[in-house]
């Protein structure tokens, strides 16, 4: 009886212990020696003229509740502080720490640091918006897994002087395990060792990211505006599933709740009351108003296979919903920014590359294949005559610039007609290591591929790609113009904090066809 007693009363403590445990056991050899409460750093985002959220996760070795101090000054020795509070927090979040941060002045440049126990975090910096803005600056990136290589693109990011935003564009992390791919050779590997299912599962996988050196750099550097895509979930996921996840994986309900969670655990992103949202609207001083979405959770009818197929045109194959496409449509004809920027997961342009690949002749996972919902966007801006759109996408780790008409097809009508002018740009940010088209098919196919690809007459507004490299967008608006400049790093094989090559772009307030602008005339190299 007594040993019944015993090996119940281990199983329940064995049962309890494990439960405790936020992170799978493979992070420990991640884990600096002796590593303290703030290992995985700090951040700051969603800014707005008059707050910022500050974040923090703690890492304890032991599981009790926690009370967190934070501060936030006007300098960066932390002597003058403005405001200081403090926070409970616990184990529902795995010890996340997130404040927002009031009256605050625009346009500012703030300090902040957390203390637990008289150990102080280091010391992050960030920016509110501004009230009234002649310039801006951000940096936009999307696509950085891990295994890929080094995060020399976020690295390179820290040395930005101070931006209005960082935009994430989506896949911060990647769910997959790692099959071995001699097409994407690994240079680091991921943890836990194999495809994330449970909460315990993602929380170590952002763990990792959060680890790296680079990533934690540019969170405590500048402020961050995020929204998800698929991998933070499982590839090619829609509303209702995703092509990586399989019935004995369980529940993919269950599993996208786990996701958000974990999601939101790690970013610094947070509602005044209720569940935080990805879905948004940010406002820079009357110079821009960036609308973020979600292309890919939220309402995302499953993808269709034939481009042929009638069904890809009914309104049913939703990219948005209704809700989030009334929400951006009103937002887009009643803004009165000057320049109105939608950060999206996924290719918005009309684009085919049949001409080069039957197998890759439309992006069913792109707008091309919710073609309903982009005409009932660009219907209602044509209609409205709102103009000075400019999309930002990431997901597909390659760099495209296209000017942004209605049927860019139909050449005839192309740039001639007033219901087809060009009314803005999107500008396609590169992975920052994800594997494109050198890692999967050489550098030589690639090279072909791209060159084919800029035939004028099957894309006429397609007039940027580079298929190859690695990096991110630096994005600058002015009242004049709009101009976007791809910085690609040496390598991602190796840490480096050189960029390489830049290549800019620029469309003018009120003459928008994208023109490139030489190295020399740009004044951000
Ligand atoms: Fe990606």
């Amino acid at each position: 009886m007594m040993k019944r007693l015993l090996s119940v009363w281990l199983m329940l403590g064995v049962g309890m212990y494990a439960e405790s445990q936020f992170y799978d056991s493979t992070l420990a050899s991640l884990l600096p020696k002796g590593a303290g409460p703030f290992v995985f750093g700090v951040a700051s985002g969603d800014p707005d003229t008059g707050s910022v959220v500050l974040w923090t996760k703690l890492y304890l070795e032991k599981h009790t509740e926690a009370v967190v101090h934070w501060q936030i000054a006007t300098d960066t020795f932390m002597k003058n502080v403005i405001q200081q509070g403090e926070l409970a927090t616990g184990s529902d979040d795995a010890y996340s720490v997130k404040v927002r941060v009031k009256n605050l002045l625009p346009g500012t440049t703030y300090f902040y640091r957390f203390y637990y126990l008289g150990q102080a975090s280091p010391v992050g910096r960030t920016r509110t918006a501004p009230l009234h803005a002649d310039s801006l600056r951000f940096a936009v990136v999307s696509c950085s897994h891990y295994e890929a290589g080094f995060f020399n693109a976020y690295r390179l990011i820290c040395k930005e002087p101070e931006l209005g935003a960082v935009i994430h564009l989506g896949d911060y992390i990647y769910e997959r395990g790692a099959p071995p791919d001699p097409a994407h050779p690994k240079i680091r590997s991921h943890v836990p060792p194999r495809e994330i299912i449970t909460l315990q599962d993602y929380r170590t996988r952002y763990a990792q990211y959060r680890l790296d050196a680079d990533l934690q750099e540019v969170h405590r550097l500048h402020p961050f505006i995020a929204t998800w895509d698929d991998h933070e979930f499982a590839n090619n996921a829609y509303a209702a599933g995703a092509e990586n996840h399989q019935p004995d994986e369980g529940d993919w309900n269950e599993r996208k709740k786990i996701a958000r969670k974990a999601y939101f655990e790690w970013m610094p992103i947070m509602a005044d009351s209720g569940e935080p949202q990805v879905i948004r609207r940010f406002d820079f001083g009357g110079l821009a108003a960036l609308w973020m979405l979600d292309t890919r959770i939220e309402a995302r009818a499953a993808q269709r296979t034939d481009p042929n197929d009638p069904a890809l045109r009914s309104p049913a194959q939703t990219i948005l919903g209704r809700n989030q496409a009334d929400w951006l449509i009103e937002g887009l004809l009643h803004s009165p920014a000057r320049w109105k920027l939608i950060g999206n997961q996924v290719v918005f342009s009309d684009f085919s590359a049949g001409h080069v690949s039957r197998k890759y002749q439309r992006n069913l996972d792109a707008w091309d294949g919710y073609p309903a919902d982009r005409e009932r966007i660009l219907d209602s801006l044509y209609a409205n005559n709102i103009e000075n759109v400019i999309v930002l996408t990431g997901d597909v780790h390659t760099s495209w610039a296209f000017d942004l008409a209605r049927y860019p097809h139909q050449r005839k009508t192309y740039r001639k007609q007033p219901d087809n002018r060009i009314i803005g740009a999107e500008f396609v940010a590169m992975s920052v290591t994800s594997a494109n088209g050198d890692e999967r098919v050489g550098k030589f196919l690639a090279k072909i591929a791209q060159s084919a690809l800029k035939n004028r007459f099957a894309n006429p507004h397609l007039r940027y790609v580079n298929l190859t490299d690695h990096g991110y967008m630096l994005l600058e608006l002015t009242r004049e113009y709009t101009r976007c400049t791809w910085k690609y790093v040496r390598s991602v094989r190796y840490r480096s904090d050189e960029v390489a090559r830049s290549v800019t772009w620029q469309t003018d307030y009120g003459n928008l066809r994208l023109y490139r602008i030489k190295a020399q005339q740009s004044d951000n190299k």
